[in-house]
Order: C-alpha cells, then structure tokens, then sequence
C-alpha cells in the first residue's frame, strides 16, 4: 500500500521522515537501514543527529547500507557518497563504522562488487526500512529510465538529466562520474518499509507519476506502488 502526504514546507518533510526512521530505531534497535544520499534526506540526517545528542537515539545497534556511490570516487573524495554519509550522519552518530556499508567505488571488479553487496544485504537478513530520494527522470537510486526494471545491484549508465542535476556538485558537469554503483530494484523491493521524500517543484511530475502513473522502467519510481508497505512524502518548496 502506497501511503501519499503533501505538505508545505521541507520542514514539515523532515520532521514526518525523521519521525519514522527514529521510530524504526526505537521500535528495533538492530534494524537494517536503508540510506539514500542528495540534497532531499540532509535535513532528515540533522534531525536524527540532533535527536542522538539529545540521547533519545541509540544507533549502537544498527547496520545502514546505502543506496549508491559514484564509479571512481573513493570515499576521502568530498563528492563520494561514502564521504557525504560521513559528514552528514555517521561522523556525529554512535553507529559501528564497520556496520556502515557504501558501495565501493573503486572496486577493482565492479561486478564482483555488486554481486558482493547483494549477498552482504541479503546475508543481514533484508533491509528494514529503505530511505529514497528521486530524480526528476523518476529515477531511484541510479536506476534510470531504460526498457526494464534491473533487478540486482549493478553499474548504471547516468542519464543526462541526472549529470546535470548533479553538476551542481562539482565544478563542472564534465567533472560529475557518468556511472555508478546502484542498488538495483529487487533488494530496493523486497526492503520491509520503504520512505520515499520529495520537495520543490522540480519533482513534483516525477512524484506524482511515480505515485499514480503508469507502472513502466520509464519512470523507474513507480515500481514502488507494487510495493505492500511505501510512504511518500512530498512538499511543495
Ligand atoms: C542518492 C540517490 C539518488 C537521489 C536523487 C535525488 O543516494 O540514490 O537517487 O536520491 O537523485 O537527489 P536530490 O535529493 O539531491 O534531489
């Protein structure tokens, strides 16, 4: 079931999403989280390192795995995803660094470094709630618009929406990675919860496609509505 809330503010989204993710540490201290990178979950992440000062957060326990990383960048680059986990939650939480997981990036097999990623989610026994922002092509994770859903983690192409989207990252868009390591939509799917957050205008197609639209890889988002147990939140700026 697809549970859809429209809010005003991004405050308002952050507050709601913080709410479930502390929510889910509160309610099972060992949960395998699901963690997605970009400008939408940064306010998200404050909240949640605001709530651990505040002691009323314990991640001690807890396992995350993120969504993606760029192909070529380590995690010491200040555009990896790796080093944006590290600056917007793990360096100020009380979560195992070695229960961290981020694809890697500079694996000298890539494919071998999907495959590896899969079995380590699948080996924690599944993710318990995954977090996702999406792109204005509808993607998720860098599962990008194409003929088919890809199942399995794997090396995806980015779609040239998304290099210039991410251009505003680096110092040119000839400088953003054109591949990356994404989670494919199987372990995405079988995740027990999924929270999906939006805000501004830009998104607003995607989101609403994703919600009510057609089921196609064309907008690869809308595989979520198949999905037993999915909120998305959106808010307007
Ligand atoms: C990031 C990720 C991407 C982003 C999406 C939206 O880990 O998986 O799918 O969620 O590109 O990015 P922002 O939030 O920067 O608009």
């Amino acid at each position: 079931m697809l549970n859809y809330q429209v809010v005003d503010t991004y405050e308002e989204l952050c507050r709601i999403g913080a709410d479930m993710i502390a929510g889910q540490i509160v309610k099972k201290p060992d949960s395998v989280l699901g963690l997605a990178t970009g400008s939408s979950p940064e306010g998200i992440y404050k909240i949640l390192v605001d709530l651990y000062r505040a002691g009323k957060l314990d991640f001690s326990k807890i396992t995350s795995v993120n969504l993606d990383e760029y192909v070529g960048l380590g995690g010491d680059h200040p555009q990896s995803y790796r080093y944006f986990m590290q600056k917007h939650l793990f360096d100020y939480v009380n979560i195992d660094p070695a229960k961290t997981f981020v694809p890697n990036g500079l694996a000298p097999d890539l494919a071998a470094e999907c495959a590896a990623y899969d079995k380590r989610i699948e080996t924690l026994g599944g993710i318990d709630l995954q977090l996702l922002g999406i792109g204005v092509d509808g993607h998720i994770g860098f599962n990008e618009p194409g003929d088919c859903f890809v199942e399995p983690t794997h090396v995806a192409e980015l779609h040239p929406s998304t290099i210039a989207a991410n251009a505003r990252f680096f110092a040119s868009a000839d400088d953003v990675p054109r591949a990356a390591l994404s989670m494919g939509i199987g372990p995405i799917m079988r995740a027990r919860k999924i929270l999906l957050i939006a805000n501004g205008k830009a998104k607003k197609e995607s989101v609403e496609k994703a919600v009510s639209g057609p089921i196609t890889p064309l907008l690869p988002a809308s595989i979520l509505q198949l999905h037993p147990d999915v909120t998305v939140i959106y808010s307007k700026n």
